[in-house]
């Protein structure tokens, strides 16, 4: 202690003020920092050296008061520091918590099950009720019910397929309208809308599974010409107001009489081309009125109603709107073919 006063008397504490503030508002850097609280605060710094050697009152009052001064210097330069070091690293890594995120890839509706969803639109809107079949069938309800002969053809295994003695997997939606039938009394009005299968070979316009709309109107009174009027509605519904839309004769064992519905092709619009076989129209399914054997079959008096039915094939339909020249893009999951719809 015999050096006391020595260091409060060696500095000049103005031009230390000085210093220390002016080194503290320019340190930019945490260790610029360091390096001026060692020098001007730190334990061997003059300051604290004086602080502990002071013994006169008022020089240590003053000392203090600069020790609280060059303390604030401290907290400020290390407030605006550690301050800057955050905004910057929020520059570098910050991220907007309020922009919106990566959309999520999202998928749609394969083509077929937009359009059965099309055609199910377009017959609630005239009242009719979807029904669910079943894709496994007996052959009564396929094919006895459906007035077809012990010798019609597709009772073969050959076209058909069998699973066990009578049961079958369907290969047309019909048996939907003699379960329906079968379950109520008239009115019906029904459309019921699914798979059915074929011993067919795979081809451009074939596959041994494909969709169809059965559609069923049975009331007092009803003729031909409310099934033209249905058929025609579903088709201007579809593929719009100036599309062509042929009847033609045909026979199937459940209707009588029996009609096929073709519209005029989409590509040479009735001229002819090759994807219409030179006649100008494409096929979309059959149709006719209900045969009395059939309304026999399932209880109706044919005296008191009558009926109209229709079968179309989906696929067909989609085909037609969209130009989809081959069955079997629809089975190949082939997203640069499905993204398309
Ligand atoms: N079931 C027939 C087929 O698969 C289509 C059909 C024709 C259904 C006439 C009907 C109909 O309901 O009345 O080719």
């Amino acid at each position: 202690m015999t050096e006391s006063g020595d260091t409060v008397a060696r500095v000049d504490w103005k031009l230390y003020e000085s210093e220390a503030t002016g080194a503290f508002d320019d340190a930019s850097t945490l260790a610029e920092l360091e390096a001026a609280n060692t020098k001007y605060l730190g334990r061997r710094s003059p300051l604290k050296q004086a602080l502990r050697e002071v013994r006169e009152r008022d020089t240590g009052r003053t000392l203090n008061d600069l020790r609280t001064l060059v303390e604030g210097a401290r907290d400020a330069a290390s407030a605006r520091i550690s301050r800057a070091e955050l905004e910057e690293l929020l520059r570098e890594e910050s991220f907007d918590v309020t922009l919106p995120g990566d959309a999520p890839p999202r998928g749609h509706y394969h083509l077929l099950t937009q359009i059965r969803r099309e055609v199910e639109d377009v017959f609630v809107g005239l009242g009719y009720e979807v029904v669910d079949g079943d894709e496994v069938e007996d052959t009564y309800h396929l094919f006895d019910a459906l007035n077809m002969a012990p010798g019609h053809v597709t009772r073969s295994p050959l076209h058909t397929l069998f699973l066990n003695g009578d049961v079958v997997l369907r290969t047309e939606t019909s048996a939907s309208q003699i379960r329906v039938m079968e379950s109520r009394e008239p009115p019906v009005y029904m459309v019921s809308l699914g798979r059915v299968y074929r011993r067919d070979t795979i081809e451009a316009k074939n596959f041994p599974i494909f969709h169809q709309v059965e559609g069923l109107a049975v009331a007092e009174g009803i003729t031909l010409a409310d099934l033209k009027g249905t058929l025609l509605h579903l088709c201007r519904a579809f593929f719009g107001e100036q599309q062509r839309v042929r009847f033609s004769t045909d026979f199937f064992p459940f209707t009588e009489p029996s009609l096929q519905l073709a519209v005029s092709c989409f590509l040479c619009d009735g001229a002819g081309c090759r994807t219409c076989k030179h006649t100008g129209w494409l096929e979309l399914g059959g149709s006719g009125l209900v045969d009395p054997n059939v309304l026999r079959n399932v209880g109706y008096d044919p005296e008191q109603v009558s009926g109209f039915a229709f079968g179309l094939g989906l696929e067909r339909i989609a085909m037609l709107r969209h130009g989809v020249p081959d069955i079997r893009l629809f089975w190949e999951n082939d997203l640069r073919f499905l993204e398309q719809f």
